[in-house]
C-alpha cells in the first residue's frame, strides 16, 4: 500500500504510521519538525516499512504539492491519503486577537484542501483510492471555548460529505471523528472526557479505513454525545461556560 500522511510528526499520525508500517507499507511522512519525522520514520522501516519524509507546512500550498508530487513519482499508485495535520487551540475570545484562531483556520481547513486536491486527478485516473479527513467530534458539536476549531472541523466534515458525493463510487472518502486521543494537542487540556491512549486510537482508526467506513466516530461514548447533543447544550453548557470564565481569569 502506498499511503500519504500529514501531521506524522507525533501523536495520532505517528501511531497510523506504525499500524501500516507494520503491514509493510510505503509510506510519506509529512510534518513541519524534520528531526522527529526522521526518528519515526526510522522506527517504521525498522517494522517493514518503505519510509520518505517531507518536512513541509500544509498551509503552504506549493512546497505541499511537490511533496506529492515526489512522493508520486516513487510509486505506480496511491492507495491511500490520510489529511491529519491539525492545529487545536481554544478562541482566547477575552485577548481580541484573531492570530491564533486565524491559524487553526487556515492549518485544518487550507491544509486538508492542499494535502487531498493534487492526489485527485490521479485517483481519478487510477479509478481507485481512499481519501481520510481527521475531523473532530468537534465536527459535529461546537463547545465553549473552541468556536474556532469547531468551525474547521465543521468544514472537514462539509468537505468530506461533499467530496463523496461527488467523486465516483471508485475512491472512497472516510470522515474520522476522534474524542479525546493522548497526544500533544491533549497535553494542556484539563477536561479530557473518555481519553483513549494514541497506539488505540490509531488502531480503531486503521480498522476503520480498511472497512471503507464514510463516518468514524470514536470512541463509542462520544457517538453518544454526538446524537444527544442537543441534550448536551441544555445541561452542561452553563457549566461549562462558568468553568471557561474561570479558566480565562487566571490567564
Ligand atoms: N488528540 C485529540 O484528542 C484529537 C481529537 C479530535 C481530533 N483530533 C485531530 O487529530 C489530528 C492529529 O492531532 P493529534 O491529536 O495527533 O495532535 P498532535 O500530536 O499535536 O499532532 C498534530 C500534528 O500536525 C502537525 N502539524 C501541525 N501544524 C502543521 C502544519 N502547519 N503543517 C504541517 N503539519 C502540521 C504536527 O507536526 P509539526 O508540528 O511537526 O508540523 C503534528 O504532527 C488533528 O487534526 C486534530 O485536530 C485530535
Amino acid at each position: 500500500m502506498n499511503i500519504y500522511i500529514t501531521g506524522a510528526s507525533s501523536g495520532i499520525g505517528e501511531y497510523i504510521a506504525y499500524e501500516y508500517a507494520k503491514r509493510g507499507a510505503h509510506l510519506a511522512l509529512c510534518a513541519r519538525r524534520k528531526e522527529k519525522l526522521d526518528d519515526i520514520a526510522n522506527k517504521c522501516r525498522q517494522m517493514g516499512a518503505e519510509v520518505t519524509t517531507y518536512s513541509i507546512d500544509v498551509t503552504d500550498q506549493h512546497s505541499t504539492k511537490e511533496s506529492i508530487d515526489d512522493f508520486l513519482s516513487k510509486i505506480t499508485k496511491i492507495d491511500l491519503v490520510i489529511a491529519n495535520a491539525g492545529r487545536g487551540e481554544l478562541d482566547a475570545l477575552h485577548k481580541g486577537d484573531p492570530t491564533i484562531i486565524n491559524e487553526v483556520i487556515k492549518v485544518n481547513v487550507i491544509g486538508v484542501q492542499n494535502t487531498v486536491l493534487p492526489f485527485i486527478p490521479i485517483m481519478l485516473k487510477q479509478e481507485s483510492g481512499h481519501i481520510a479527513l481527521v475531523g473532530s467530534v468537534a465536527s459535529h458539536i461546537a463547545w465553549v471555548g473552541g468556536g474556532a476549531y469547531a468551525a474547521s472541523k465543521f468544514a472537514v466534515r462539509a468537505l468530506s460529505e461533499s467530496w463523496r458525493k461527488t467523486l465516483p463510487t471508485t475512491i472512497d472518502v472516510t470522515l474520522i471523528c476522534p474524542g479525546f486521543v493522548e497526544s500533544e494537542m491533549t497535553q494542556k487540556a484539563k477536561w479530557k472526557p473518555f481519553i483513549i491512549k494514541t497506539d488505540i486510537a490509531a488502531k480503531k482508526i486503521v480498522n476503520a479505513l480498511n472497512k471503507k467506513k464514510k463516518v468514524f466516530i470514536f470512541p463509542w461514548q462520544m457517538r453518544i454525545v454526538v446524537a444527544f447533543k442537543g441534550l448536551l447544550g441544555i445541561v452542561m453548557t452553563n457549566a461549562a461556560r462558568k468553568m471557561y470564565q474561570k479558566q480565562t481569569q487566571k490567564n
